[in-house]
């Protein structure tokens, strides 16, 4: 099975970034970053017909696996504008529709961009699921000080649980009959 992990974050030290890596990292066969959000155009509907490099080279990463792990930081209280304008480049293509998505989140804060995650990501995925997440509460650390954290057997068997519980659910959801 392979696992896309996408950051709504694109600051270079961010701990939505560094715990997905410690994901890919602990589980490599199975889990992927990907980084290259940063070189979307703003979205409007006026480009869609000649949709640019970036967006299609994400559009075919996420075709290309069996499910997506997000991550996204709260900004004013609401979805960072740069993740929101990379799901409004997808929405009305066909990659997002039937994709499993699961949520981890690196703050013991941001309830407001949770729950705004859960209504987005149900919107455009059927697949959605809202049971399947994980919080670690990585506050102001580094990225090396979250590798470190994250490799603390606890939270290495916590996050490796978390991956455990969505890729039954996705194995689940595709096994015939
Ligand atoms: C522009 C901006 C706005 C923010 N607004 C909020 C907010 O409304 N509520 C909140 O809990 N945190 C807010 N934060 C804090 C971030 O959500 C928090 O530091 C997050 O863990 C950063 O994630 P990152 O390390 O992956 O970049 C804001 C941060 C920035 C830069």
């Amino acid at each position: 099975m392979r696992l896309l992990a996408i950051s709504g974050s694109l600051r270079s030290a961010s701990t939505n970034t560094a715990l997905l890596r410690a994901l890919a990292e602990a589980a490599p066969q199975t889990v992927t970053l990907y980084e290259n959000m940063a070189d979307f155009p703003l979205f409007s509907p006026d480009f869609e017909a000649d949709t640019p490099a970036p967006v299609l080279a994400f559009a075919a990463a996420i075709a290309s696996v069996d499910g997506l792990i997000i991550a996204c930081p709260e900004y004013i209280h609401a979805l960072p504008g740069a993740f929101k304008n990379a799901l409004d480049w997808l929405v009305s293509r066909p990659e997002l529709i039937h994709k499993p998505i699961a949520l981890l989140h690196a703050s013991h804060r941001g309830e407001d961009v949770l729950a705004d995650l859960r209504r987005v990501l149900a919107t455009v995925s059927d697949r959605f699921a809202p049971d399947i997440f994980a919080r670690f509460p990585l506050g102001k650390l580094t990225p090396p000080e979250v590798a470190a954290h994250m490799a603390q057997p606890t939270n290495r068997a916590a996050l490796l649980a978390f991956l455990a519980r969505f890729t039954d659910f996705i194995a689940e959801a595709d096994r015939p009959g």
